[in-house]
């Protein structure tokens, strides 16, 4: 196995067990996230939904706010794995608009997500345009 790919699985591996400290007993939806910084740290995150349903916050935007409020400042590579997604349909597994918005504010210029179900893809195919000030 490459040394990519050996971190591939070892992110997804850790996306997939931070799913299961999801608190989503509204949507029923457990989502995990999985990041590596440039300096080699690795943060998860899952999604923690509110009775106010607004307030919940998504697995991805967990992990970044995490390593941020570490003092990281760039991810490297990013796994998500969404376990009850549906396979069939594969936008069920992919990060929302609003967590590529936020990881576009951290991201190196060689971000990979790594899309648990899916596979490994470029961050910047998945938002190519993002806002910046
Ligand atoms: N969710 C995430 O955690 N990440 C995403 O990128 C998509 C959606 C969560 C939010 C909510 O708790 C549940 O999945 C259903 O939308």
């Amino acid at each position: 196995m490459t040394q990519d790919s050996q971190e591939e699985q070892r992110l997804l591996a850790a996306a997939r067990r931070a799913s299961e400290h999801a608190y989503c007993k509204y949507s029923l939806f457990p989502v995990g996230a999985a990041l590596l910084t440039d300096d080699g740290r690795q943060f998860e995150g899952c999604n923690i939904e509110n009775a106010s349903y607004g307030l919940s916050i998504c697995a991805e935007r967990v992990a970044i706010f995490a390593a941020v409020a570490d003092g990281a400042r760039r991810i490297r590579r990013i796994a998500v794995s969404c376990p009850k997604g549906d396979p069939a349909r594969l936008n069920t597994l992919m990060p929302c608009g609003a967590c590529r918005q936020v990881i576009a504010e951290f991201a190196t210029d060689d971000l990979i997500v790594y899309i648990d179900g899916i596979g490994a893809m470029p961050f910047s195919e998945i938002l190519p345009k993002p806002f910046q000030l």
